[in-house]
């Protein structure tokens, strides 16, 4: 493994790279992913065995043109609404934190589909994932974690994590987002979210009218982003609902994480800290974007310090809230096993 820069030479290199089936982990705006040629099947099979990732979890294949759509998907397949849908969803919110599930075409293999008659598709605005689709052409990309573990959203988590699994790792500084895109289902009558993400809720109404959000109580999950148990910590995590976590219930060893200052201070009302227990907010100035941004890291930067239990509360809800509250879910302890 070699860490690159952002320079053209260093994308040359790592454009080779991915021509010729290496693997290759590349910053997003909204984490870092795991980059292969969408259309090289060995390639493909890479990246689940780095992440250690069952076969059944389809990969999301990115673009840097609109009219790459067209070798992916079959537009005829979707019905009138749906291709209406796609078209001012693909002019207004592309380049962006927006992944779409549209039907197929044969051409994408099987592995990057887990056999779906669907793909996943996202127009990324990351100039160097742009620059790296322009000369490798459709990439697929995971985020590049071992499966189940937190998202990177700073080229030194890769090292950490899939270091040894690597070609390449292009270190292009902190995300801007931090959370992964929003999955949005075209396919049926109704567009339906399928993970609440980087782009809010109510930036796609906006634009298509009201979308749906998958019921999470269900059995069969259609997208392992919705597996109960996911991106977590090794450090056990307990959530709270809002106004719902008292500082006073904390052991030694544990942390405490709110959303904000204000938060803090409600929940503290003026007594101190439990002895060698730790207080971390998401925010200070209760910021959701910010908020957003610093989750994982701080995660990453909690489970690195071998914090004893993470207790956490939920976030307020909307915009990017809600993105927050269900990472926040997923990494909750008592949904793992
Ligand atoms: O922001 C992101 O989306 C990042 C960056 C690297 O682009 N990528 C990412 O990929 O988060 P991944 O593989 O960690 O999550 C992709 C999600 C999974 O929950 C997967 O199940 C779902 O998208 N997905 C992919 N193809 C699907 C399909 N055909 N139908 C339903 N869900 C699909
Ligand atoms: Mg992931």
């Amino acid at each position: 493994m070699e860490i690159l820069s952002t320079s053209a030479s260093d994308l040359e290199r790592a454009a080779r790279a991915l021509r010729s089936g290496g693997l290759v982990a590349v910053p997003t705006e909204t984490v870092y992913g795991l980059a292969a040629d969408a259309f090289n099947p060995d390639a493909l099979a890479h990246i689940f065995e780095a992440k250690r990732r069952p076969r059944f979890d389809p990969l999301i294949v990115h673009i840097d043109r609109l009219n790459l759509l067209d070798s992916l998907v079959k537009r005829d397949a979707l019905g009138p609404r749906g291709r209406d849908r796609l078209e001012q969803l693909a002019r207004t919110l592309w380049p962006g934190p927006l992944t779409l599930i549209l039907p197929k075409k044969p051409a994408v293999p099987d592995l990057a589909t887990s056999g779906l008659d669907t793909v996943a598709v996202r127009f990324p605005a990351h100039p160097v994932m742009q620059a790296l689709i322009a000369q490798a052409g459709p990439l697929a990309a995971p985020s590049a974690n071992p499966f189940g573990y937190l998202s990177p959203t700073c080229a030194q988590h890769v090292v950490q994590q899939l270091g040894q699994r690597v070609d390449f790792i292009i270190d292009g500084g902190p995300c801007d987002l931090g959370v992964e895109s929003t999955v949005l289902d075209l396919t049926g009558d109704e567009a339906c979210i399928l993970r609440p993400g980087g782009l809010p809720r109510a930036a796609i109404e906006d634009c298509i009218g009201p979308v749906a959000l998958i019921d999470r109580s269900q059995e069969h999950p259609t997208a392992p982003g919705q597996l109960k148990s996911h991106y977590a910590p090794h450090a056990p995590l307990s959530l709270f609902p809002r106004g719902g976590l008292d500082p006073a219930t904390a052991k030694r060893g544990d942390v405490l994480l709110y959303f904000s200052q204000t938060d803090a201070a409600r929940a503290l009302a003026g007594r101190p800290l439990p002895d060698g227990v730790q207080l971390r907010v998401l925010s200070e100035s209760g910021d959701q974007k910010e908020a957003a941004q610093r989750l994982f890291a701080l995660l990453h930067e909690l489970d690195d310090s071998r914090a004893a239990r993470i207790l956490a509360e939920e976030v307020p809800s909307g915009g990017l809230g809600d993105a927050v509250n269900d990472r926040l879910r997923k990494a909750c302890a008592k949904n793992k096993g």
